[in-house]
């Protein structure tokens, strides 16, 4: 069978597998706002109203304009439109709709041959640090755990690695989970009742009315999925809560979170994240001082004292020696 395909720019959008190609590689797109593109670059040059975009992509649910909103701009930055080159994708006609306005070529392509790794890699991870130091043997070892135990957390002083190597390892294991790594950031919720929400919005499913949590597990119970939720601290019973309820109702479920404290969740396995111990070789190495002396360099632009001291420390630079560096 043959699979429609639509090229534009550097990409390859096969609907049919639910697949955007970036020169080759898969790229990491939510679903709602692959759902977006699809009707839009099969619609490519008609304006497309806000309500015709709004059915096709939530059939079900009554969604206001502001989650399209959401979409169409994570959308837009996934395509760099507007961007370097100055490159142009969706253009908003106001009071109209979207239209979708780069030319686009159609092909036809046996399946076979569309995706090239076979399995599109679904989900919104962040694109992991690529310089990470000193952490490789770490991100192995968690990732084998994480097969074994489901629930993971990274356990440490703010500004140690956490996120780096949560990152690191859920981008490791996730072609394991054919629904995908989920990166959910708890850092921005003040209210700890707005983190079943949290993963909802960052999975893309409708909202299920007055009880989040029941329509997330329904939703989950057969996926094969990797949640990570980031940032625990701050809404850490919350959390606790919503990482035992996945737990339970999704047996192929696995959850990777960061926090400064543990979880003290059912079935929670702990990884306390030490701070970086160079060897002295390795520490006179041209790659570790750029690192530090790049870094130093950012965060002493961002004039932040505290967090520079942080930094310093996850890198293993000794408390209390901040004014040789002229702090
Ligand atoms: N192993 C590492 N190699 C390079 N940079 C790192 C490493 N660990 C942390 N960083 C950098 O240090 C900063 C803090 O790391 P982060 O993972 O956000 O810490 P945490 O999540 O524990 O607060 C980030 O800018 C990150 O890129
Ligand atoms: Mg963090």
């Amino acid at each position: 069978m043959d699979d429609e395909t639509f090229i534009f720019g550097s990409f390859r959008l096969i609907p049919a597998q639910r697949v955007l190609l970036d020169d080759g590689k898969p790229l990491r797109l939510g679903s709602r706002a692959l759902d977006i593109l699809i009707t839009l670059v099969e619609h490519a040059g008609e304006t497309i109203s806000r309500e015709q975009l709004i059915a096709h992509t939530w059939p079900d649910t009554v969604v206001e304009e502001g989650a399209l909103r959401v979409h169409v701009a994570a959308l837009r930055k996934a395509l760099g439109d507007g961007g370097r080159a100055g490159r142009r994708y969706v253009a908003n006609n106001p009071g109209r709709g979207y239209a979708f306005v780069a030319p686009v070529t159609r092909e036809h392509v046996p399946s076979a041959a569309a995706a090239p790794t076979g399995v599109a890699e679904v989900g919104n991870l962040p694109a992991p640090f690529t310089r990470i130091v000193g952490r490789d043997n770490v991100i192995v070892a968690l990732a084998a755990q994480l097969a074994r135990r489901r629930f993971l957390t990274i356990v440490g002083p703010g500004g140690i690695g956490k996120t780096t190597v949560a990152v690191a390892v859920a981008d490791r294991v996730r072609a394991s989970y054919k629904d995908g790594a989920w990166f959910v950031g708890l850092a921005p919720l003040s209210d700890p009742e707005l983190v079943p929400s949290a993963l909802v919005t960052a999975l893309g499913i409708p909202p299920s009315g007055a009880n989040p949590v029941q329509g997330l597990t329904g939703w989950l119970r057969d996926k094969h999925i990797l949640i990570v939720l980031d940032n625990s601290e701050h809404v850490i019973d919350a959390a606790a809560a919503l990482a035992e309820a996945v737990l339970k109702a999704a047996p192929h479920a696995g959850i990777l979170a960061t926090s400064r404290e543990p979880l003290r969740a059912e079935g929670e396995w702990l990884h306390r994240l030490a701070p970086l111990e160079l060897p002295p070789e390795a520490k006179a190495s041209r790659r570790w001082w750029r690192f530090v002396v790049g870094s130093m360099a950012c965060l002493w632009r961002s004039n932040s004292r505290r967090r520079a001291s942080i930094h310093l420390a996850s890198v293993g630079w000794p408390h209390g020696s901040m004014t040789g560096l002229g702090f």
